[in-house]
């Protein structure tokens, strides 16, 4: 019997988890388009969080997740996150991952909404690279073929099924990739933005190529913002564990400020306290807050958070002496490739998992450090359907169509576009500025050329314009989706949006112009 082939794009966790497990019954083709293991989980610094103490519990951990998640969570998901999530963190131990440890216990960390401290660390704030190296090893080890510096330019569709992927090579080189299946792992979009926690490969390459092929997205408005990064150029992270450990926001008098906008303060959903430090500086003329993290001392911020510690002073700051300027960064795309509870999208033979997905886990704004686990657990149950029958797509009946974005205007500049979303799809949202955004974008002509810069180019913008799109549609704020014309959340709009491409035969709502649909 021939085996049946898959081929896993992006090596982040959900990357690494899915083509391992794969392994065992797939001939499997691991593709990045970075050095393997290159990604935002290696960044990760809080940690990964899953109920594994006898104080906490899996309805805690599920009502924590559906509070942030500001009614648009979907709660089968969110129950399976987190019913799954500690067998999966047993998994992980056991592919080599060495979680840190105190008296002899797993040690954990506190992060804001949640109720209970959950928060699972490796080497004190580099969790990821603690997940990244070991699966890296385990997969180098393994019978997985790996193909480094390979950008996924599209996928390949053949009568409506996904066959594999059409590659580009660092010369340029194009090339199809053939199989029975193909599990998108390739992370967020963070380069949308002018100031984001995440590296430059970061730029939506998985979403926007599925976009491309006719699967749906859901829920793209919603990006969000980490209160916490430093001030300086490259916007290094500075974990909201370090809140968590009870270091304090002041404003640039001193005074503790977030008590102003939520009794909970510094550990106050991610959303509200990125907001609150955002209009801070806009009162104090642009000067950023500050984390007083003093009142922790040198040898525990050096022993907990060393990478913190190592980061700030090399930019010169002594955190255990002095607070720390910090400003908020794009961080987290809770939008992605629309999926059912096993990664399934709405194209048959196109799993979506980690952050590219959109499973519904998430809602309007992620808990914190639950984007860990999501990948985790939906990689697992992803590849434990591969080769099961595909379900019938039902979509909504009111999901918009829309065509590609043209070929004939401006030359397109990244930074120009960083800047703009910044400007009007960031933390505060209003249909002026979107509206200016969106016809910006719509004079740009969208990239060509086989440089990964330009793939990478095509694929911002194209998500640009969907993100903009969307937040235009959803006239409401939730989560981290801000509209300063519509301050309130609206029951109206407590629904998903979901956009997709024109199919090549359309349907009875395709449409030239509009392109998303609150549904
Ligand atoms: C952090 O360490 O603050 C990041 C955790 C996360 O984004 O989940």
């Amino acid at each position: 019997m021939v085996t049946p082939r898959v081929i896993v794009v992006g090596t982040g966790i959900a990357g690494l988890v899915a083509a391992l497990r794969a392994a065992r019954t797939h001939t499997v083709t691991l593709v990045t388009k970075a050095e393997l293991g290159e990604s935002n989980t290696r960044y990760a610094q809080g940690g990964i969080a899953a109920v594994m103490f006898p104080d906490d519990s899996v309805g805690a951990h599920i009502d924590d997740t559906l509070a942030a998640g500001a009614g648009l969570n979907s709660r089968e998901a969110v129950e399976i996150l987190c019913a799954e999530g500690p067998d999966r963190i047993r998994d992980l131990v056991a592919l080599g991952v060495e979680f840190d440890h105190e008296n002899g216990l797993l040690a954990r960390g506190r992060e804001a909404a949640h109720s209970s401290a959950r928060v699972l660390h490796a080497g004190g704030d580099a969790t990821g690279a603690g997940i990244e190296s070991a699966l890296v090893r385990a997969v180098r080890a393994s019978n997985v073929s790996v193909l480094e510096f390979t950008f996924v330019r599209d996928l390949l569709v053949v009568d409506g099924q996904v066959r594999g992927v059409e590659t580009v090579d660092s010369a340029g080189a194009i090339r199809r990739l053939e199989a029975d299946a193909v599990i998108l792992a390739s992370g967020g979009a963070g380069q949308l933005y002018a100031h984001t926690t995440n590296p430059a490969v970061a730029t939506g390459d998985g979403a926007a190529a599925a976009f491309r092929a006719g699967a749906r997205l859901a829920d793209v408005e919603f990006y969000q913002f980490h209160p916490t990064s430093l001030a300086v150029p490259g916007n290094f992270l500075v974990s909201e564990a370090v809140r968590g450990e009870g270091a304090l926001l002041l404003d640039a008098t001193g005074r503790r400020f977030m008590a102003d906008w939520h009794p909970d303060a510094e550990l106050a959903p991610r959303d509200v306290v990125a907001r609150g430090i955002a209009r801070q500086v806009a009162v104090q003329d642009g000067a950023p807050v500050l984390l007083d993290a003093t009142g922790l001392g040198a040898a525990f911020l050096e022993a907990r958070f060393p990478g913190i510690d190592r980061v700030s002073r090399a930019h010169g700051f002594d955190w255990s002496r002095e607070p720390i300027p910090v400003t908020p960064a794009a961080h987290y795309w809770m939008g992605g490739i629309e999926t059912d509870l096993r990664g399934r999208s709405s194209l048959p033979g196109l799993y979506a998992v980690g952050e590219v997905a959109s499973t519904g886990v998430h809602g309007a704004n992620r808990l914190a450090s639950n984007s860990l686990l999501e990948s985790l657990v939906f990689a697992w149950r992803s590849v434990d359907s591969l080769g099961q029958p595909w379900p019938e797509d039902h979509p909504a009946p009111d999901t918009v169509l829309r065509d590609p974005i043209g070929s004939d205007g401006e030359p397109f500049v990244r930074a120009e576009l960083q800047h703009l979303l910044w400007d009007t799809a960031g933390m505060f949202r209003s249909a002026p500025a979107l509206e200016s955004a969106r016809s910006r974008i719509a004079g740009w002509s969208a990239p060509s050329g086989l440089s990964f810069a330009a793939l990478e180019d095509r694929n911002l913008l194209e998500l640009a314009g969907l993100l903009v799109g969307a937040a235009l549609a959803r006239r409401e704020s939730r989560g981290a989706h801000f509209r300063d014309d519509y301050p309130e959340a609206d029951p109206r709009f407590a629904r998903h949006s979901t956009v997709q491409v024109t199919p090549i035969a359309p349907g009875p709502h395709a449409t030239k112009e509009t392109s998303h649909a609150l549904v």
